[in-house]
Formats: C-alpha cells, sequence, structure tokens
C-alpha cells in the first residue's frame, strides 16, 4: 500500500483532477489506496455508486461487468462528467485486481518534463532534487489497475516507453539500472477523439491500439434524461435531507430534465447540492429561476418590448426541441404538442436551419 510510502509521487496521492478532493473520499477511502473495499453490488438503477437505470446506462453496467472479468485494457470515452472515473473504480473493484491498487494518473496535470520520473520513478541523485529513491505509477499499479485519465494529453515520447512496458519489455526508472516488469491494467479515460488525435499524428496508432482493446462509451446525460429524477433523488439523498432542505417538487424535476446539462452529472450534481442550500434552482450558466420553471431568456427586460421577449424566448424553445429530438421535424412537432406545419413556419420566422444546411426549413 502507498498511501504512507514516502517515495510514491505526489500527484498518485492526489485526486485525479487535483481540484475536486471531495470526490477523492467518495468510496471512503483515500485515493489511489489499495482496493480493500467490497466489489460494487449491481441492482436494477445502480452498479455500487454508478445510478442508471436508461437502457443506455444498464448497456454500461453490462461491459464494465465484461471488462471487469477479463483483463483487457479499457478506454473509457464520454464527455466530462458522465462517470468516467467512477466506472474505471467500479472495473477495478469488480476486477480481480481489487486487492492491488488502483492508481489514477490525470496524465494532463502532469508537466511534461515530470512525466518520465512520475511514471517509472528515479534513482537517488539522478538529476539535482533526487533527494531520495522514489517509485513511479507503474510500481504503485503493480497487481493492480493504472488509470490514465485524459490519456490524449500523453506526448509520443511517453507513448512508446509506456508501450514497451504495457507490451512486458519493462522500464528503468530514471539512474537506475535494473528492468522492471510490474503487472497491470491499463484504464484509459478520455473526452477526446483518439482516433482524431491518431490520425493528425498526437497519437501512435500502436499506442491507440493497445489502449482501444474495450471501448465503454458513457452518454451524455441529455441522451439519457430518463436518469434525471434518479440521479437529483440520489444527490439529494447524498447531500443529507434537513428540516430546511427544500423539497424536490414534481415540477423541480420537471425543470431538471429540461436543462441540457453540457457538464453532465457532474452538473447535475453541483445543481441539486446548491438547491437544497440555496432553496433556488440556479443553472451553472447564471440563468436562474426560483420557481423552477423553465428559465427565461438570458437579457430578459433589458428595454425590450414583450413581443420581441416572447419571441426570442420562443426560439429558444425550439432550438432546444430539435436538439433534443435530433433535429427530427415530426419528432419535435410531436414533443412540442403543434402541428408539423406550426412548427415548420415558426422554424421559417426564425430563421432556423437543420445544423449543415443553409436553405430554407419548410419542406
Ligand atoms: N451515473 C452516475 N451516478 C452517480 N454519480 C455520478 C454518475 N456519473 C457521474 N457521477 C458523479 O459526477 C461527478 C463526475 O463524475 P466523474 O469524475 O466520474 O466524471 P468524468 O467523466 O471522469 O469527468 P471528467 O472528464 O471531467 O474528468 C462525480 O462526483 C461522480 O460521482
Ligand atoms: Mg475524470
Amino acid at each position: 500500500m502507498y498511501g504512507s510510502d514516502p517515495q510514491a509521487p505526489a500527484a498518485a496521492l492526489a485526486p485525479a483532477s487535483g481540484t475536486r478532493p471531495a470526490e477523492a473520499g467518495r468510496l471512503g477511502l483515500p485515493r489511489g489506496r489499495v482496493g480493500s473495499s467490497a466489489a460494487p453490488r449491481r441492482e436494477r438503477d445502480r452498479l455500487g455508486e454508478i445510478i442508471g437505470a436508461s437502457p443506455a446506462m444498464q448497456h454500461v453496467f453490462d461491459l464494465i461487468e465484461l471488462a471487469a472479468a477479463c483483463d483487457a485494457n479499457v478506454v473509457l470515452i464520454g464527455e466530462s462528467g458522465t462517470g468516467k472515473e467512477l466506472a474505471a473504480q467500479a472495473i477495478h473493484e469488480l476486477s480481480a485486481r481489487r486487492a492491488g491498487s488502483f492508481v489514477p494518473v490525470n496524465c494532463g496535470a502532469i508537466p511534461e518534463t515530470l512525466m518520465e520520473s512520475e511514471f517509472f520513478g528515479h534513482r537517488k541523485g539522478a538529476f539535482s532534487g533526487a533527494l531520495i529513491d522514489k517509485h513511479g505509477y507503474l510500481d504503485l499499479a503493480d497487481g493492480g489497475t493504472l488509470f490514465l485519465d485524459e490519456v490524449g494529453e500523453i506526448g509520443p515520447r511517453l507513448q512508446v516507453k509506456l508501450l514497451r512496458a504495457i507490451d512486458g519489455g519493462g522500464f528503468t526508472p530514471i539512474g537506475g539500472t535494473e528492468v522492471k516488469r510490474p503487472d497491470f491494467r491499463i484504464v484509459a479515460a478520455t473526452n477526446r477523439n483518439l482516433r482524431a488525435l491518431v490520425r493528425r499524428g498526437e497519437l501512435r496508432e500502436d499506442f491507440f491500439y493497445r489502449i482501444h482493446v474495450l471501448p465503454i462509451h458513457l452518454p451524455p446525460l441529455r441522451e439519457r434524461r430518463e436518469d434525471i429524477p434518479l440521479l437529483a433523488n440520489h444527490f439529494a439523498a447524498r447531500f443529507g435531507r434537513s428540516a430546511a432542505a427544500p423539497p424536490l417538487t414534481p415540477r423541480l424535476i420537471e425543470a431538471l430534465c429540461g436543462h441540457d446539462w453540457p457538464g453532465n452529472v457532474r452538473e447535475l450534481q453541483n445543481a441539486v447540492y446548491r438547491y437544497l442550500a440555496l432553496k433556488r434552482l440556479d443553472f451553472a450558466g447564471g440563468r436562474e429561476s426560483e420557481a423552477a420553471g423553465p428559465a427565461p431568456p438570458a437579457g430578459t427586460g433589458h428595454g425590450e418590448g414583450l413581443e420581441a421577449m416572447v419571441a426570442r424566448y420562443e426560439k429558444k424553445l425550439l432550438l432546444e426541441a430539435l436538439a433534443e429530438n435530433r433535429w427530427r421535424r415530426e419528432a419535435t412537432a410531436a414533443a412540442l404538442g403543434i402541428h408539423r406545419k406550426t412548427l415548420f413556419a415558426k422554424m421559417k420566422k426564425h430563421g432556423i436551419t437543420p445544423p449543415g444546411r443553409s436553405d430554407a426549413c419548410a419542406s
């Protein structure tokens, strides 16, 4: 266990992002510690700490269990806040490696010059400032899981060295002579398009294929809105219900379900916490709605006439509904409870055209 190991790299003991310490203790364990907790249990609408009843999340749960049952490298792909780190921890804790360490590394937060020593460790005196021998992340992950968060940020030089270590060729700490061959499994995460990085020459193809054995896509929250009430209630219960905390009313839940959540589950979690603490719904963009109804468009009331304000709001609602229904106009009209032709007319009036088209929309 390296929780008390003075040789451990400092960053390994910190939360992967370095910015969300509250998440570090989510499992009740210091980050990067030996995974001695009980394996996460699968229930109808959750897998351990991961909540989700939607078919998309049930599929993710299946893939997590599949990944846990084998030892292949995994890459978790999804927008920020979709639960990639939570999924990585679940894979580790469900796997045969759970007695080993889960070592989270935020590849985007390590300065290029420190990368090698952080990953491979160094010997005392290897460079000025190397006052003691120090283990690297690969040593710490021996028998466990190396979580490479923001894997797309690893430079090509380190990719070559990592690849060799992954392939069993081992590595030598800086200033050392011995070759080490720790046994670890890689779970990587990214919110970037790794194939595009390969095409641009930023990610080596051989490294890509080595980590991209079992890809798992974490769907954005706007594509699984049925999970929003479940998640909101989960966060409210976790926040701790005090007598002063306002209830999650059906109207509030409706407003939450209508929001697009660009920051995904993290944004929803923060919005629920803010609501319980401040008693008002405040979407992260700064728009506020005390009544928890749909928020009015930004800038309301700055000398604009009622008609212009209503038109602006209507346009905003149309755009949201169209995006939500992937620009299928039949479905959007049905969702808005208006006739197809009325939707066409309104789109024309507001100059709304589907993405990728500049022509008029009324057809
Ligand atoms: N399905 C979920 N159920 C419960 N909590 C979730 C779920 N998904 C995410 N969260 C919570 O949302 C927050 C963000 O999750 P996490 O850090 O795993 O996201 P991420 O995809 O790694 O984000 P980033 O790309 O920004 O690092 C955490 O507090 C996590 O506990
Ligand atoms: Mg993350």
